[in-house]
């Protein structure tokens, strides 16, 4: 039986090949591999797209997150609200600076909980890292009243949310910062790391260019520690190219969304993730709940959950599924700082038991999402969820 993958970047190529490979030829015939003509080009064409004056490409998601927080003079001693329900990276740039990363717990959305991040603001909070979760927008609007009311920055994590909009305006242009992943499973994804800061401030976009390049301002002159991220010119010819399709590809998610909101409705003990009210959602995952009706052990997730036998089920059916993510943060080792923090952020550590991400890519046919479907209905009616 034919495999369905999480993701298959391979349809993807075949709609650009001729394209990306001439370019890709151009680039290695220039002898100009690194800076110049294709990184420029793309970096204005990319805040052209997201709707800033200014764009950065740096390394990749992890860098331009970091050098936020650089720009901003982030580091020992301040403190950074942000989600437990992430990937590592969005913390780890906050204590990578030195700074804490103060966790508030999700909602239904996945996204923080708009009501509880005044609660979790100190004289030492400098910033909120929200993080637009599965490609799915954070309330923009809420957020920069709560940030303006209290004077913080916003570094939008906009890792997963490429071209997804909050009241009609790009994610990436309504906080002080937007940060980008190109990582090649994103919405925009080149064929290695890269990524970018965007910023319509004239002196943050300035000092994220200082910080990128060893913190130097002319030639050999350095003015702080700053580190090596570069965005080649081999990845941003192909993301300019990338770029072009974007908008379509992102429709085509919304597509594959629809299609299984249609296929999997009305399942019990199934949640459907659900279009945002107020904007658009890049679908970067379709990610399900499970749920769970009694306890469990969080430690061992794996302990015979529906989430388990779903996944298992469906993966002797040769359809891949993924968990995005086992384990939030607040329960990594290292942020568990000595003590026990199991029931600081519930619905993190629920959502952690109860998630799946479905396949999810614009080129998903009818055909493969019915098997998806009916896969997970059968092992449903195997569980006794279901009546058969
Ligand atoms: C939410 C989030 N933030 C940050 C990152 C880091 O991006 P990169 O892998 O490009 O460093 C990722 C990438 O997986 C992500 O999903």
């Amino acid at each position: 039986m034919k495999q369905i993958p999480p993701l298959d970047l391979t349809r993807q190529y075949e709609q650009i090949r001729t394209a990306v490979e001439t370019s890709v030829l151009d680039i290695l015939q220039s002898g100009r591999y690194i800076g110049g003509a294709a990184v420029a080009e793309f970096e204005q064409q990319f805040a052209d797209y997201t709707g800033t004056t200014h764009c950065i490409g740096c390394n990749s998601g992890t860098d331009a997150l970091y050098l936020a927080l650089r720009a901003l003079e982030i580091g020992a001693g301040d403190e950074v609200i942000t989600t437990p329900f992430t990937f590592f990276a969005t913390a780890e740039v906050i204590t990578r600076v030195g700074a804490t990363p103060v966790f508030v717990d999700i909602d239904e959305s996945f996204n923080l909980d708009l009501e509880q991040i005044e609660a979790a603001i100190t004289p030492k909070t400098k910033a909120i890292m929200p993080v637009h979760l599965f490609g799915q927008p954070v309330d923009m609007t809420r957020l920069m009243a709560i940030a303006e009311a209290h004077n913080l920055a916003v570094i939008e994590d906009c890792a997963q949310a490429t071209g997804a909009e909050w009241a009609g305006q790009k994610v990436g242009s309504i906080g002080h910062i937007g940060c980008f992943s190109f990582f090649p499973t994103k919405n925009l994804g080149a064929c290695g790391d890269g990524g970018a800061v965007t910023t319509n401030d004239s002196a943050i976009a300035a000092r994220v260019r200082m910080l990128k390049e060893h913190g130097m301002t002319d030639r050999y002159h350095h003015e702080a520690i700053g580190l090596n991220s570069r965005l080649d010119a081999l990845q941003a010819a192909i993301l300019t190219i990338k770029l072009r399709h974007l908008d379509a590809w992102n429709q085509g998610r919304d597509r594959v969304a629809t299609r299984y909101q249609q296929l999997l409705r009305a399942l019990p003990d199934v949640v459907l993730p659900q279009a945002p009210a107020g904007g658009t959602s890049a679908w970067n995952q379709y990610t399900i709940r499970l749920q769970e009706r009694g306890g469990e052990n969080l430690r061992d997730p794996q302990s015979g959950s529906l989430r388990a036998r779903v996944r298992q089920y469906l993966q002797e059916l040769g359809i891949s599924s993924m968990v995005y993510y086992p384990i939030p943060l607040h329960l990594q080792t290292v942020y568990q700082q000595g003590s026990d923090r199991v029931g600081q952020f519930p619905r993190a550590e629920r959502a952690a038991r109860e998630v799946l991400s479905l396949p999810m890519f614009p080129e998903l046919s009818l055909e493969e999402q019915q098997r998806i479907a009916a896969g997970l209905k059968d092992c449903l009616v195997a569980s006794e969820v279901l009546a058969s």
